[in-house]
Formats: C-alpha cells, structure tokens, sequence
C-alpha cells in the first residue's frame, strides 16, 4: 500500500455542538473534544444553543469552568444572541469568537424574528468581531440587509443552497464584510440520501439537491466559501428514533478524510483545504496559532468510514460505510502527540482558547 504523509497545520472546526452542559446524553467536552482530535482538529469553536443556552457571562463562565481538565482539543466559545442580552456584549466580547444569532428554527430555543431586536442586537455586538447566523434563504436577505445598515460583518453558518451562495457572492462583490462555511454533509449528500439514511439525515439546512450541491463545489473553487465547519450536532440513535427526530447530525471525524479524498480526486488542492480549514477561520475569527501543534495525514491511505470506532458519544455517523482517501494518522497538540492514528494519547491538555482581536 502507498503511503503519502504531510502535516497540516493546527485545523480549526469553526461550528461544533458538544452539548454540555444540559445534554451529555449526546456529548459532552470529553467525548467531543476527542472526536475533534480524532478527527485532525486542534481547535473547535462551540455553540450557544445548549438546553440551558450561552446568552449570559454566567453561563458562559459555567462552560469555562466545565472545560477544566477535560478536554483534549483546544476549545473557543460563541456566545447566543437574545433580545435582553445585548446589555452583556461588552462584557462577554473577548471570552468570545462570535455573536451567533439563530434566525430560522433549529435545535434549542434561541429563535429571534423580531426585526427591531435583531436590528438592535446587531447595532450592539462590536464592530470588529463576527455575527454568525443561521439564517436560510428569506432570512438570510434580511442577515444581509441588516450588515448592511449596522456596518458589522457577518458570517454565514452552514450555507446550503445555490442560491444563499449566490446572495453571499454578491453581498462580497459589493464589498460587504460577508464570510462563510459550508458543511461535509451539504458537499456529499442530497436529499436523496434521506431515502435511505431516514432520521440519520435530517438536519438544519436539510439536505438539498443535485445542483445545490454542484453549486457548493464551485463556491469553493471559485473562493466565494471561506471555511468548512461541520457542525457537528450529535443526536443518539434513541432521540434520532422518535417519531420526531431531532435535527442534526455529528461530522467531527468524518470531514477531514472527506475533504482529503475530494483531494485526491482533484477537486480541490491541498493548499486550498489548508486555507479553509486552518489559515481562513484564523484570520476570520482572529485565533492565533499555537507553536508545534499539526495534524498528520496520510492522503494515499484509503479506508471506510465506520460507525463502530467513533470516539463521538453518540456513535453513529451519515457516511457509514463510504471508502474515503486520506487519514488522519497523527494530531501533535503544543509539542505533545495527542492521537496516533487509533488511540487518543495521553491527558486532556486542551485549553480554553480566546480571539486575539
Ligand atoms: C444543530 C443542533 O442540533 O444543535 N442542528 C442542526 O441540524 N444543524 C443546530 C444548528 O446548527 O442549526
Ligand atoms: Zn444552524
Ligand atoms: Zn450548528
């Protein structure tokens, strides 16, 4: 079998749910800062949205403190917009990477459709730091509108049609401060997929179609997608079994050898997925990168994805059984080899990590 090894440097998940505090059914910062390692990330960015959610300094320092000694990846938080919350922005702006605000209805209860709310919570997150939204199609027009009249930048969570990269190609080309990141899922599944993977492929955006996820490709190619992020949601099987299962699926482990077999089939260089993986979410989301901290992989190795060796706590995965080119055979953290192809090596010596702006 030949072999191809190269390091790439310290890759950055800018969206991961691990689910702690209130949801460790699912995750919690052990499992999932192991599944981030496992899967070649040195740093993940975690969500708001957690049963009792990140919208105060309180619960912000709670997840802080959770993290002590626990996690095994470098860990950065957002914080989750809610109309009262404004008043805490100051305070929270630099324990913080982002503002994420949910326009559309997903996991958890951090919904705002208010106008004049979000137009204020917009108005009062500073200006130099990124307002995430999850916001699709209609609402993604208002993000958009609403960048415009705050003058604040604006990144785009799990962009997934043709046309939401179209409106983010054009807010770009008129110079707006507009970034975003697609997902594993919305680059190599369709709508189609859900036939056969039923709960295990419903998400938040759901799968799209055939041409969406063409559209994505050249977004990435053209450079109009500035990051992949796998938003990582992880469900158990049990919740994904319910009549109505909740959205979402996990992507930590699975994203990098998608991307490196995309690699090998020329669809995308090898500097270029170091671009979106590493060098743009840094200079995005201003995280400084850690000295001797590396992710080796081997782009030749070939194998399939299986769900029975996670080290997510809810062990499954939408590309179970699919053969993917290229492997993550080392993750080296600060100088110390954390993983070594199989087994996480070593004590949890990840650390809460904050934006440099
Ligand atoms: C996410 C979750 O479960 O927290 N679910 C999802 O389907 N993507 C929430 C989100 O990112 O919208
Ligand atoms: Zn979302
Ligand atoms: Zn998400």
């Amino acid at each position: 079998m030949s072999t191809e090894r190269v390091a790439l440097p310290g890759l950055v998940d800018p969206h991961v749910h691990l689910r702690e505090p209130g949801a460790t059914q699912k995750e919690d910062f052990e499992t999932g800062s192991m599944a981030a390692i496992a899967g070649g990330f040195t740093t993940v960015f975690d969500m708001p949205n957690n049963p009792e959610p990140t919208v105060s300094p309180d619960a912000l320092k709670k997840k802080i403190t959770l993290t002590e000694n626990r996690i095994y990846c470098d860990i950065g938080f957002h914080f989750g917009a809610t109309a009262s919350g404004t008043e805490y922005f100051e305070k929270v702006k630099d324990q913080v990477f982002g503002l994420k605000v949910y326009m559309n209805h997903t996991t958890g209860t951090l919904l705002m459709e208010d106008s004049n709310e979000l137009q204020s919570v917009f108005s009062n997150w500073p200006k130099e730091k990124p307002i995430i939204v999850h916001a699709e199609g209609q609402t993604l027009e208002t993000a958009i509108n609403l960048t415009r009249l705050s003058e604040r930048r604006l990144h785009v969570a799990h962009l997934a049609t043709g046309e939401d990269l179209e409106m983010v190609r054009r807010a770009k080309e008129e110079g707006q401060p507009v970034t975003c990141e697609v997902t594993p899922h919305h680059l190599f599944l369709t709508q189609v997929d859900v036939d056969e993977l039923g709960p295990f492929g419903i998400m938040k955006p759901s799968l799209k179609t055939e041409r969406d996820r063409l559209a994505l490709w050249k977004g990435l190619d053209m450079g109009v997608i500035d990051m992949i992020a796998t938003d990582h949601a992880p469900h158990t099987k049990e919740e994904k079994s319910t009549k109505k299962p909740p959205f979402g699926v996990p992507g930590l482990e699975t994203s990098l050898p998608l991307m490196l077999t995309a690699v090998a089939e020329g669809k995308l260089t090898l500097d270029r997925l170091v671009e979106l993986t590493s060098s743009n979410p840094r200079r995005i989301f201003y995280l400084s990168m850690e000295s001797e901290t590396y992710t080796e992989v081997d782009l030749k190795e070939s194998y399939l994805i299986s769900s029975s060796n996670l080290k997510t706590k809810c062990g499954w995965t939408p590309f179970d059984g699919r053969r993917v080119t290229g492997k993550v055979v080392k993750v080296v953290l600060r100088g110390e080899t954390v993983f070594d192809g199989e087994n996480i090596i070593g004590l949890p010596n990840g650390k809460v990590v904050y934006s440099a702006e």
